[in-house]
């Protein structure tokens, strides 16, 4: 019998979708909704710009303030450990008449804002760094002028920021980016009435139009899958189905890289959508696995699982190579450096590049403590390559993967009694 897992909502839809109720006119409806310690993050900065949020939970009714409706807050928006807040909301603040002071935690302090805050001031906020990049920082908004950004790299938090500049002021605003980042504040706009043109490499939001409230059951997130299914990948003939999992294109490209490595992948479609989400079912069987080549055209769309290729090339036969990824350094932890000094205190053979990685794959036991510098997919992870090697593997923060997959922990202990 294949067993079913119900990995949490997603996360990426889940601040989306919190965030759209907010703005939109009249009641929406959210059920299944990711309830973490990064969606509350979400959920309390609203509630400071004057939103009446209710307490986040698996059914929610949200009464939107429209896109004139939020206040100046009485004091600040802390974004806790979440960078998709602090990002997303920075670009609506960008907008506001009003200033705006954003703080985060040790972590989050330490992730760039100024590549953000550039186009921001360009058209027409200010924004006021206490250091030299990153939190705390205000920012001022108001009127904002037309807007063309051409991106370096590819960033969902950066693109959806100015797209919700956007629609909060009367600018017509184009994001172009060298490959495309994931696309889930586009399909929401479309799907709730604003006005926007999707091209190849880029979109377009143009002034007018309210935003409308919807009803959404929020697709489970494949970012959380991606570690049980990587579980199973390492054990041959173990086989795990995750039930409505978002298959939007942009966040699968892990399932890609484990069909290479030899994990037998199947996906079922769902024939309905979610705002414009792709939804369905994931079936995964383990396999002894090989190595991988990942290039800089796939990372966008495995971005956040990159940390789990490392782990699952510790146990495939040959030489891993992931390039192209630099962006990895920028993440809750420099996830190069992390997963490389990991890997080696446990006995693995692995480099570090200067935008990626090297792993060579071996049998034999694993064992140390892994520092994960409070970084959920790190725990994750690593608790995972455990789990499927002995459980010789310590790490020393299991509490942070609260962040997004809070009952983490319970579903892999129940694996490993299979
Ligand atoms: C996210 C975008 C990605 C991803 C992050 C969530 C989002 O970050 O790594 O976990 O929800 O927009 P970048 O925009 O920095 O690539």
């Amino acid at each position: 019998m294949v067993r079913e897992i119900a990995v949490p909502g997603d996360k990426s839809i889940s601040h989306r979708a919190l965030i759209f109720a907010a703005l939109a006119e009249g009641e929406s409806r959210i059920s299944s909704l990711l309830v973490s310690a990064d969606t509350s993050s979400t959920a309390a900065v609203l509630r400071t710009l004057g939103v009446p949020l209710p307490e986040l939970s698996d059914e929610m009714i949200v009464s939107g303030v429209g896109l004139r409706g939020l206040r100046k807050a009485a004091s600040d928006l802390d974004c806790g450990n979440s960078g998709t807040t602090a990002r997303l909301i920075c670009g609506m603040a960008a907008a506001l008449p009003f200033s705006s002071r954003f703080t985060g935690d040790a972590s989050l302090s330490k992730r760039p804002m100024r590549r953000l805050a550039k186009p921001l001031e360009e058209m027409g906020a200010r924004f006021e760094f206490a250091n030299s990049d990153g939190l705390p920082l205000v920012v001022h908004g108001g009127p904002l002028r037309d807007y063309e950004f051409v991106n370096e790299t590819a960033s969902a938090q950066i693109k959806s920021a100015l797209l919700l500049a956007g629609l909060l002021s009367s600018a017509t605003v184009t994001v172009r980016e060298p490959r495309m980042s994931r696309d889930h504040t586009e399909n929401m706009l479309r799907a709730t009435g604003a006005a926007l043109a999707v091209e190849r490499g880029s979109c377009t939001i143009r002034p007018g139009g309210i935003l409308s409230a919807f009803e959404l059951s929020v697709p489970r997130d494949p970012s959380s899958a991606a570690f049980l299914a990587a579980r199973a990948a390492l054990t041959p003939g173990m086989s795990l189905r995750f039930p409505r999992v978002c298959l939007n294109p942009t966040r699968t490209g892990f399932l890609a890289v484990l069909r290479r490595m030899g994990a037998e992948v199947s996906l079922v479609e769902a024939d309905e959508r979610e705002l414009g989400e792709i939804v369905g079912d994931i079936v995964v069987t383990g396999a002894n696995l090989r190595a991988t080549q990942v290039l800089a055209d796939e990372v966008p769309a495995l971005l956040d699982e990159l940390p789990l290729v490392a782990c699952l090339a510790a146990r495939a036969e040959g030489e891993t190579r992931v390039t192209g990824a630099g962006e990895l350094r920028l993440k809750e932890s420099d996830r190069i450096s992390t997963v490389v000094t990991n890997l080696r205190t446990l006995g693995v053979d692995a480099e570090e590049l200067p935008d990626g990685f090297i792993v060579r794959g071996a049998g034999g036991p694993l064992g140390g403590r892994v520092q994960t510098h409070g970084d959920h997919r790190i725990a994750m992870a690593f608790a995972v390559l455990g789990a499927a090697s002995g459980n010789g593997i310590q790490v020393d923060n299991p509490g942070c993967v609260s962040i997004s997959y809070p009952g983490f922990w319970a579903e892999l202990r129940a694996l490993g009694e299979e």
